[in-house]
């Protein structure tokens, strides 16, 4: 019974054309059928669930709390569930890391926060113009979009999508010019005709746009010329953020602190939505109420976020624990990427995958995978990249299972003969 599906659903659906499935029940990292088939789930959510789907230590407070009475929607009005959790993030995250940051609840998904965090950087600057990075993405509301580099998706907007440029993301030609190089020039020369932006805005991994993990130098230079010239860094970490590169923030291994960062997907931990801005004290310019939104005030996901903190970043642990799956991943992605003439090795921690020098390998093996139980994306502009994004909470075994159903999937793609060292 999927006709409604078909029917009534509008064409734009897009997850459910690769994975037909009727889905009933999640645990963990497993998603069972309405047939009864149990699948391995290397999405995520699309890194909404970095702690797995219905994780007890997040489902048993939010039970709780909605078996109470207490308050569920409130827009940004006060509730103990929101002063717990802001003041759990202030504590868990913000003061260890020194950093220095008002919160902001924009609407509750990854492209309010961006939206949210371009309006801010004109304001504050006073200029328009927004620079971002080839294959970058950023959600598919109009500003976000400007900031996009896909072009099917820029198609979508109908109208010119203006006041930002693109410049090129970490090697984009492979090593052959020196980082910055044109963008150095332009803003020190008067003459050419190149507006100062208010801010550049960057993924530290481009989640969508093919894995392209950006480096540590890389991202320090990015912000020693913002700092230089003046221009806002934002770090747009919807999608590497919340610990899937391994730290909390994707950019503290990088060690800089940007202007203002964007979060949401796993903020809420339970793939309730929510979303934060976070930014420098000096630049909360807003007028009350300047950003709006009826969504803003989730208290049930403000009661999950919580418990996310508490139960993983509290302590040390959990990043050591991580830090563990993210080497195994590794070696399996290696293993295969080693397997294929012109694979590698793409994205960090556990935002990664392998991309392949043909640009069917990538989908042909994503829906091999799934009939063999597994559920893994591609990424990049041809999609040409698989990419793997299990839970952060993923068992050993259960990620060993997942990498051995790729690698048997890659296998009969690319009809290679038996990989070394799958086990
Ligand atoms: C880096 C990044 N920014 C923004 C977004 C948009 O988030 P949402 O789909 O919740 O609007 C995404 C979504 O994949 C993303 O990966």
């Amino acid at each position: 019974m999927t006709d409604i599906f078909e029917t009534l659903e509008s064409e734009v659906r897009g997850y459910c054309r690769s994975w037909p499935a009727v889905f009933t029940r999640g645990e963990g990292s497993s998603l069972t059928a309405e047939d009864g088939r149990t699948y391995l789930d290397f999405f995520s959510g699309a890194g909404a669930l970095n702690y797995g789907h219905n994780n007890p230590q997040l489902l048993q407070p939010l039970l709780e709390y909605l078996a109470s009475g207490a308050v569920v929607h409130s827009l940004d009005m006060k509730t103990p569930a929101k002063r717990k959790f802001l003041e759990t993030f202030q504590d868990v995250i913000l003061r260890p890391r020194n950093l220095d940051y008002k919160v902001m609840f924009p609407g509750p998904t990854g492209t309010n926060t961006v939206e949210a965090a371009l309006k801010l950087a004109r304001k504050v600057t006073g200029r328009q113009h927004i620079l971002s990075f080839t294959n970058a993405f950023h959600g598919m509301t109009l500003g976000s979009l400007s900031v996009t580099g896909n072009s099917m998706k820029r198609r979508g907007a109908g109208i010119p999508l203006t006041n930002s440029s693109k410049i090129p993301y970490d090697d984009y030609f492979s090593g052959e010019t020196t980082d910055f190089l044109w963008l150095e020039r332009v803003l020190e020369d008067s003459g050419s005709g190149v507006d100062k932006p208010a801010a550049i805005i960057v993924e530290t991994v481009q989640g969508e746009g093919g894995l392209n993990a950006a480096r540590a130098g890389w991202l320090r230079g990015l912000s020693e010329l913002c700092r230089k010239h003046e221009i806002l860094l934002i770090v747009d970490d919807v999608q590497a953020g919340c610990g899937r590169t391994g730290t909390f923030f994707s950019f503290e291994e990088a060690g800089i602190t940007p202007d203002i960062v964007c979060l949401s997907k796993s903020i809420s931990g339970f793939g309730l939505p929510m979303a934060l801005t976070l930014f420098r004290p000096e630049l909360d310019v807003w007028d009350a109420g300047e950003h709006n939104g009826t969504f803003r005030g989730h208290n049930p996901a403000f009661v999950t976020a919580t418990a996310a903190l508490e139960t993983y970043w509290r302590t040390g642990e959990f990043q050591q624990q991580v830090k563990a799956r993210i080497t195994q991943l590794h070696e399996g992605l290696e293993r295969i990427a080693a397997s294929v003439e012109g694979a590698s090795v793409r994205g960090r921690g556990m935002l990664a995958g392998v991309k392949f020098a043909d640009d069917q390998t990538a989908g042909r093996i994503a829906a091999e995978a799934y009939e063999n139980g597994l559920l893994v994306e591609t990424s990049g502009p041809e999609s040409e990249v698989v990419k793997l994004m299990p839970a952060l909470t993923i068992s050993a075994a259960d990620l060993d299972r997942g990498l051995d159903i790729l690698i048997e999937a890659t296998r009969v793609v690319t009809a290679v003969p038996e990989l070394a060292g799958a086990h």
